[in-house]
């Protein structure tokens, strides 16, 4: 995920790039840049930081002319640098375009467009399009028609606001990532998100997916790929900055995981093609995270011994040193949102001394496991500001399913997410319920544990409330003591192979008269309990875990806001811990 910005009009346009994207600095800040059209030159800026750092030393406000785009980026495609950063130019400078999103099929139009002549210099998707963007034009006398040809080249999610040096004119088109027009008095906006743009104009365009725009100082044509005009009605939005930047939501975590339904996509375009050998060759994986990482990795395992019939050991990484003895057979998974966990670096690096070879998966480009592994995948979910991982949970899972299925088509898991979020409202009324409890349980069997695990995890972190997660059949072998009259357990029973087992988990705990509350599909089972949350059916039970976890991270967020917390910033707890 990365944050883009583009004005035309009469005011000079560096200054309010370098507004907007200061604004946008939530969704990207691995490098920031600045390209501004003057009299048929463009003055390019652009530098690996933070905003505040590279803004001031190459002086973006100095920049002149009244048409620009900036960009705040969140690596996907090459290290944090200034060759990658955005930016991209042909070496003529005559196309320079920002970009959003991933794509997929970047290294097959590179290679084509190499043996056309092209050079590049940095190792991102984006510079790809602005070539490909210029080579078109050589046989296109309409800049639009190339742009087009060029974007119906593309295959994989993509916000474009590209910058031609001959023309003043910013060309906008959206796919699968997030693009708002706002619309001033001759002055003309774009940007990946509502807050860019506060302050300068109250009127937005948000475009829908398949849409071109074509912005100039006379105003905005908006158009289908055919170039058929499209007419929509403009929304008024009056916002503040702060709640701009949570995108209207009241907190980063709810926004998190409403951006679920995108940032899996994402995912699931992540390139694992070289780990995916990696793994074919071995039959003894050590999969090696902590906290919810730890919880993507048991379903991983899961499908790994199931599916796959390969020995697959799940071990919290601070335990690994004390419990695994790893060799040059084994190949070690180390799961990591940050990449920077210290338990988890000091157990790959434990690995590495003993032979085993190793994959990371995590989201952030450059971090200090990417530079230990023999593999690496990004999972591409963007900046995770709330300290509860969310968005990053389902995107872990998601390259997870792609591994284990790289032959199948996925894109149901985005649809699940999306029917899954519709009943936000409804998680509400169930969190009341739970506000003053001292005790909560959460009870699943199968690839439901590991979710109730991950319900009980996020519940404790943003709400303080003591939350435990069992096995089903374990609850005979201790905690059945600790229910009473009252008692919330929270009871994972989609309609799959332990809905059976469930059904008597349930009778047991309400018999010593809980408070249950079920998350299941199953009319049947719905009836038995004292509360019930719908959940979204799947056709196959292995996706499950995707319409479970949405329900329960609902919940932690609302049990948190009810008791007037936090939820981005618990008491103790740090997104990225670099101590062991
Ligand atoms: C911290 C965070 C958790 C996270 C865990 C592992 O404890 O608060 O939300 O799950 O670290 O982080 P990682 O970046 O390695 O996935």
């Amino acid at each position: 995920m990365c944050g883009i910005v583009g004005y035309i009009g009469k005011s000079n346009a560096s200054e309010i790039l370098t507004e907007g994207l200061k604004r946008l600095e939530y969704r990207g800040y691995d490098s920031v840049g600045i390209a501004v059209l003057n009299n048929n030159s463009i003055d390019l800026r652009k530098e690996k930081g933070m905003f505040n750092e590279v803004s001031s030393s190459l002086n973006f406000v100095s920049a002149e002319g009244n048409a620009g785009i900036g960009h705040t980026r969140w690596a996907t495609h090459g290290v944090p640098c200034k060759r990658n950063a955005h930016p991209h130019s042909t070496p003529e400078g005559d196309v320079v375009l920002v970009h959003n999103g991933v794509i997929e099929n970047f290294s097959e139009l590179k290679q084509e467009l190499i043996s056309k002549g092209h050079t590049f210099e940095s190792d991102t998707d984006t510079e790809v399009i602005a070539h490909l963007i210029s080579e078109n034009m050589k046989s296109n006398s309409d800049t639009l028609d190339a742009f087009i040809k060029s974007l119906k080249q593309l295959s994989g999610s993509y916000a474009i606001v590209a910058l031609l040096k001959k023309e003043n004119k910013l060309y906008v088109a959206k796919k699968n990532s997030p693009l708002v027009l706002g619309l001033g008095e001759n002055e003309y906006f774009c940007a990946s998100d509502i807050p860019a743009m506060i302050g300068k104009t109250k009127t937005f365009l948000p475009m829908k997916d398949g849409e071109i725009a074509v912005l100039s100082g006379e105003g905005v044509l908006l158009m289908d790929m055919d170039k058929n005009g499209v007419k929509k009605e403009t929304i008024e939005v009056d916002w503040d900055i702060e709640k701009a930047e949570k995108g209207g939501y009241p907190h980063f975590m709810l926004k998190e995981i409403m951006e679920q339904e995108h940032s899996v996509q994402d995912s699931l375009s992540a390139d694992v093609s070289s780990a995916l050998e990696l793994l074919n060759k071995h039959e003894k994986i050590d999969i090696i995270a902590c906290g919810t990482s730890y919880h993507a990795g048991l379903i991983f395992k899961y499908l790994l011994e199931t599916r796959l019939k390969k020995k697959a050991d799940v071990i919290i990484a601070s335990e690994y040193s004390y419990s695994a003895s790893p060799d040059s057979e084994t190949l070690v998974f180390a799961i990591s949102q940050s990449g920077e966990t210290a338990d988890v670096i000091q157990s790959l690096k434990f690995a590495k001394e003993k032979g085993a070879k190793s994959i990371a998966l995590t989201n952030i480009v450059g971090s200090s496991i990417t530079r230990m592994a023999d593999k690496t995948i990004f999972m591409n979910a963007g900046p995770e500001i709330g300290v509860a991982a969310t968005k990053t949970f389902t995107s872990q899972l998601a390259v997870i399913y792609k591994l284990v299925f790289p032959e199948r088509d996925l894109s149901i898991i985005k649809k699940i997410i999306a029917e899954s979020l519709k009943n936000k409202e409804k998680i509400k009324e169930y969190a009341e319920n739970m506000l003053n409890k001292n005790s909560i349980f959460f009870i699943g069997r199968g690839l439901s544990y590991p979710i109730a695990r991950e319900g009980a995890l996020k519940l404790k972190e943003i709400s303080y409330l003591h939350a435990e997660a069992y096995p089903g059949g374990e609850l005979k072998h201790g905690p059945l003591s600790l229910i009473e009259e009252g008692v919330p357990v929270v009871v994972l029973s989609p309609n799959d192979n332990t809905a059976g087992k469930m059904m008597g988990n349930l009778k047991e705990v309400s018999a010593r008269g809980a408070y249950s509350v079920v998350l299941t599909d199953n009319k049947q089972i719905e009836g038995q309990a004292s509360a019930s949350i719908p959940v979204v059916s799947v056709d196959d039970p292995l996706l499950y875990p995707f319409s479970l976890i949405i329900p329960l991270q609902f919940l932690s967020y609302y049990v948190s806001t009810m008791r007037g917390l936090d939820p981005d910033k618990p008491r103790n707890l740090a997104k990225s811990v670099t101590v062991e």
